[in-house]
């Protein structure tokens, strides 16, 4: 046996884990003993790990095999009996969710920074996990920042590293280390969810498709669910090697990091349908012919149409989505009658109506879309609910979101980004806001009447606990609103998102001028390029 080595450390400042784990650049994790000193922090934070199982995986971005060896020396360490890792280190946010659930894991690591860009100037993560397959709510985080600022040791073993590139079992110490192919497990439940003959049958009819996975982790799992599984034609997925740095791309699947799939769809003989994800593979983005579909807009309509796939044919429990998502889909569940819950931004305030049985589908803004099926939000599964839904319906991206705009009308809907913003500079916009709160209701700007502001704070309906502080609501007259928050996952300074909204009957027109009144009112009210000196946002999704 290795002998176990108890190291000390210094507890490094800022190891709060944010929206989505611990994420910072790679370059702070490679700091020596940093990650050493978060994972002992983890490990502490829920109650130690002898003679648990653990799943382990990332999505194989630089840094993420080395960082899995030095995860499985300290949790073998710390007494763990059982490691399940991806192949190559490699999974999928989602089907690490799964494995959890799937292997009755008491927890998982997974080794991503998501959709930010990966290297060594880029970024790096830390995200756990729970039995349930979940993220680790407020009250874990809060207890890993706790520990992180007192450690003084960690448990780490004195041996080699192991080899994760082929599948079986091997033994780290006393732990056994089993690795698994990354894909087949989630390949097996999708199967159990979508019609895939349904969906074979539209590709056997010429139905053509591009799904983009970035250089990302869904790469393995899209080619072989899509172009094995439902025999789309190969060379579907592009993009599909995950790469270390992602080939440079900055794997965030919108319309402005996924531009080229977007010119496409945009161009003469665009395929039928186009999709990507993001780092991890929990995100997604849907596009036709000459039409990108919002993510709140893609949760709706998932939502509405949940029933044609076998896996939701008895229909939804109900629904959840994140407060500055937008209002389409409680027009959606209004209509179903079902509950519809506003959570604050972040997955991890859905698990609790998941593991209640309170809503079935949940979504965000931040393009992303799950059920309950996993414990996380899913951009496969979204890609292929949205396959299942247009074969079912025998209709195509377009006539499907007419229809949809028909029956509950359009909720127009735009994210504007500010980011690396220096921090006092983005907190005087955040404070400016929320001082005007109460005094906003009543007047009108740029056409507009402020009919409510608020500081959003949630109670979980299924355990109690508060949240404060999460994003300023300004609702106007005209169906329409915005909110201005900081955002949870940059690495750089500060980034403020600002969400516009606004309903209305006529579903024709260009997004940004629907929503030119609420931009402007926004601005009148929170001066964001005032206060910051900014022309614009970076980013448009
Ligand atoms: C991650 C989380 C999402 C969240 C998104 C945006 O992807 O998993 O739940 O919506 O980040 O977070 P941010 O705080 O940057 O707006
Ligand atoms: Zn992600």
């Amino acid at each position: 046996m290795p002998d176990v080595l108890i190291q000390t450390v210094q507890p490094f400042e800022g190891q709060k884990p944010g929206t989505s784990g611990l994420r910072k650049k790679t370059a702070v994790f490679r700091s020596p003993g940093y990650l050493e000193s978060y994972v002992q922090s983890v490990f502490d934070a829920i109650g130690g790990v002898a003679g648990k199982t653990m799943v382990l995986g990332g999505d194989g971005r630089f840094f993420a095999a080395e960082a899995a060896q030095t995860i499985l020396r300290m949790a073998a360490a710390n007494g763990a009996a059982r490691a399940i890792v991806g192949q190559g280190a490699l999974l999928s946010t989602p089907a690490a969710s799964h494995l959890i659930r799937l292997r009755g894991a008491d927890f998982g690591i997974v080794l991503s920074a998501s959709h930010n860009p990966g290297g060594p100037e880029g970024d790096f993560g830390v995200k756990l996990n729970l039995g349930n397959g979940g993220p680790a709510p407020e009250g874990v985080t809060e207890a890993i920042h706790a520990l992180s600022r007192t450690i003084d040791r960690y448990r780490t073993l004195a041996t080699d590293d192991i080899d994760l590139s082929a599948t079986g079992a091997t033994t780290l110490g006393a732990m056994t280390v089993e690795i698994v192919d990354p894909v087949a497990d989630y390949a097996d439940l999708m199967a159990g969810l979508f019609d895939f003959a349904a969906i074979r049958a539209l590709f056997a009819r010429g139905f053509r498709m591009r799904f983009d996975a970035m250089n990302a982790v869904t790469g393995p799992y899209a080619r072989e669910i899509l172009e094995r599984r439902l025999g789309a034609a190969p060379g579907t997925v592009v993009n599909a090697v995950p790469l270390s740095d992602f080939g440079g791309l900055h794997p965030d699947p919108n319309p402005t990091w996924a531009a080229d799939l977007v010119a496409l769809m945009n161009a003469p003989g665009a395929p039928d349908f186009a999709a990507a994800s993001d780092g991890d593979g929990d995100r997604h983005m849907i596009l036709g012919p000459g039409v990108y579909v919002s993510p709140s807009d893609s949760f709706a309509v998932l939502a509405a149409n949940a029933h044609l796939a076998p896996g939701y044919a008895r229909g939804l429990a109900g629904v959840a989505r994140s407060m500055p998502t937008s209002s389409a889909v409680d027009r959606v569940a209004a209509a179903l009658g079902i509950e519809c819950h506003e959570t604050p931004t972040g997955w991890k305030f859905f698990g609790t109506l998941l593991d209640a049985g309170r809503a079935t589908l949940c979504g965000e803004e931040s393009f992303g879309a799950g059920s309950d099926h996993v414990r996380e939000k899913d951009g496969l599964w979204a890609v292929l609910l949205w396959l299942d839904i247009l074969a079912a319906r025998g209709e195509g991206v377009a006539a499907v979101m007419e229809d949809h705009w028909r029956r509950f009308g359009r909720t127009w809907y735009s994210r504007h980004d500010y980011e690396a913003l220096p921090q006092a500079v983005a907190d005087r916009v955040i404070d400016g806001l929320r001082r005007q709160l109460a005094e906003l209701p009543g007047r009108t700007v740029c056409g507009l009447t402020v009919t409510g502001a608020d500081d959003f704070a949630y109670v979980d309906p299924v355990d109690g606990t508060a949240t404060a502080g999460q994003g300023l609501r300004v609702r106007l007259s005209d169906e329409a609103r915005f909110v201005l928050r900081l955002s949870g996952t940059g690495t750089e300074g500060a980034t403020l998102r600002l969400y516009l909204e606004r309903h209305g009957d006529d579903w024709h027109g260009e997004v940004q001028d629907r929503l030119a009144e609420v931009a402007a009112a926004a601005e009148e009210i929170a001066g964001i390029r005032r206060l910051t000196g900014r022309a614009g946002p970076h980013v448009v999704t």
